[in-house]
């Protein structure tokens, strides 16, 4: 059994609604446990739980929310160099095209590094023109069929590279499974 978290932050509802559909894209790969926690509800004990973790924050400033930083600079400050070796993605919403959505995300990928977390980004298409190269982003609400896809694709692929690396369930391998569905057709 693989356990993600789905971890964020949202003040008006955005990123919550993201992190809803990274939740079901994870629930998606069997064998997965999914928990989902808003970052005022979370404690450390949810982070050293998972294998695997998705971690959502608003764009501020081309940034992750300084909510989402607290947690990880004082909650999780006695737990550095004791939780490294999890799986960790990004995700975020922001107000605007070119408003810093892949910096938010990579602001977000380099906290997790900093526990030494295993990052990565996707890098197939979830939808036509849409990708989550550094993570899902979303314009505002993830109100588009692409924006849903991109949040969905990345938390199936944190529970496919969770269960590969953590669980030994190599046949989830996404290049793998891809490959068996391609001989399929
Ligand atoms: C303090 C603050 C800073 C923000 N900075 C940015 C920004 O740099 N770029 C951007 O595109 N949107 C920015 N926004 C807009 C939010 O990222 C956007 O409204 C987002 O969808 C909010 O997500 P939420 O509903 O989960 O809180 C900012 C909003 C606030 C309150």
């Amino acid at each position: 059994m693989s356990r993600i978290l789905v971890l964020y932050h949202s003040n008006t509802g955005n990123v919550e609604a993201m992190a809803r559909l990274v939740a079901v894209g994870a629930e998606s790969v069997p064998g997965t446990e999914v928990r989902l926690r808003s970052v005022a509800a979370a404690t450390p004990e949810d982070v050293v739980w998972c294998d695997g973790i998705a971690v959502g924050s608003p764009t501020n400033m081309g940034l992750l929310a300084w909510q989402m930083k607290r947690f990880w600079d004082e909650a999780m400050l006695p737990y550095w160099m004791k939780v490294d070796g999890k799986i960790g993605c990004a995700f975020t919403s922001a107000g605007g095209w070119g408003g810093g959505m892949e910096l938010a995300c990579q602001s977000i990928l380099t906290v997790l590094m900093n526990f030494g977390f295993l990052t990565f980004g996707v890098t197939d298409y979830a939808a036509k023109l849409h990708t989550a190269h550094y993570g899902a982003v979303a314009l505002r609400e993830p109100r588009t069929e692409e924006a849903a896809a991109g949040c969905q694709l990345l938390g199936r692929r944190l529970a496919e590279w969770t269960a590969v690396f953590c669980d030994g369930r190599k046949e989830l391998h996404p290049l793998v499974s891809a490959t068996e569905r391609l001989g399929a057709n």
